[in-house]
């Protein structure tokens, strides 16, 4: 059973064995141009940092440039050169051409059967969209899940922007999916007949039915300060959410990874469904909070690598 923990920059996975991973799930910066901070302890001190969400456009984003002007796809070379256009060589395209080149990656190490679910801001989906589109091609297209929630901070001059994309590809049209439900205590709207007593929830006082998934997620919680599940790293999400996509796009025994794997939300919800997993992150502060909520929950046999020394 594969249970690595990579404390790496996940340039890593392209020394790795081709169709190896059965689900990726990642969840990159979102080009926020904030310095995200650990918020655990009331402790006076500075909080340390999580990870550096700015971009430029240098050295480096030049060299992710190149090195896709080389990819078979001529799909994604328009794609670039479209975006170069637009937004010229900028913090934008810099922070493009990176995810480009980690999702050209990924491509690589997922099954046939294999699927790959993308977590991004509202703000930059529709670039990532087509970027996705050249690597994984059109016809591999599932779904574009909108995960809708409810955390403070609106602004007066537009409506909240309270949502985040996550796109769904399959890597061939033989994938595995298998439909997750949830429960709706929705009863009234849908005339809701509670025929089964065992659909009664004791915590919400309700009886629900079993409601199948739609593209739109709206029935979980992003996670508040006062949430149990919350580590004190930013940006956490919630297991919620990756169990619903671990639960449709793999089954137990197979292979899931997170190559931005931040408090090591995939990797706790991998282990308890039963699936193999690989997480790796390049921030010591990341891989401290995976080790910690690892530890915690129970969770000690497992591989760590460490390779380089990374901020
Ligand atoms: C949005 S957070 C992931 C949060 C995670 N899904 C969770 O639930 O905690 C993004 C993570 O990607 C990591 N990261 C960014 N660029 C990376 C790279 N090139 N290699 C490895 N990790 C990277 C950051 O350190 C950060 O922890």
């Amino acid at each position: 059973m594969t249970k690595q923990l990579y404390r790496a920059d996940n340039s890593i996975m392209q020394t790795f064995a081709a169709g190896s991973v059965d689900l990726i799930y990642m969840d990159p910066p979102f080009n926020s141009r904030a310095k995200h901070r650990i918020k655990p302890s009331r402790s006076p001190a500075e909080p340390a940092l999580a990870f550096n969400d700015t971009w430029q456009w240098n050295e480096q984003a030049q060299s992710s440039w190149e090195q896709l002007q080389n990819h078979h796809s001529a799909a994604l070379r328009y794609t670039l050169s479209y975006l170069r256009t637009v937004l010229g060589p900028s913090p934008d395209l810099a922070y493009l051409c990176t995810l480009a080149e980690q999702i050209s990656w990924t491509h690589r190490l997922l099954r046939a059967t294999g699927s790959i679910y993308l977590h991004c801001a509202s703000n930059y989906s529709h670039y990532l969209r087509l970027v996705m589109e050249g690597v994984f091609g059109r016809g591999n297209f599932r779904n574009q899940i909108i995960w809708s929630y409810r955390t403070g901070g609106v602004s007066k001059r537009h409506f909240a922007r309270k949502y985040d994309v996550i796109l769904f590809f399959s890597k061939s049209q033989d994938y595995h999916f298998r439909l997750p439900r949830y429960r709706s205590y929705q009863k009234k709207r849908y005339g809701y007949n509670p025929r089964y007593p065992e659909h009664y929830d004791e915590e919400a006082k309700s009886y629900y039915h079993l409601s199948v998934c739609r593209d739109v997620w709206e029935d979980i919680p992003a996670i508040g300060t006062s949430n149990r599940e919350r580590t004190g790293f930013p940006t956490q999400k919630p297991e919620a959410l990756l169990e619903r996509i671990l639960e449709a796009s793999s089954k137990p025994g197979q292979l899931v990874m997170d190559p931005f794997s931040g408090s090591g939300t995939t990797l706790v919800v991998a282990e308890r469904l039963d699936r193999c997993w690989q997480g790796i992150d390049r921030s010591n502060a990341a891989i401290a909070t995976t080790q910690r909520r690892l530890q915690e929950a129970g969770i000690t046999n497992y591989d760590k690598v460490e390779t380089g020394r990374n901020p």
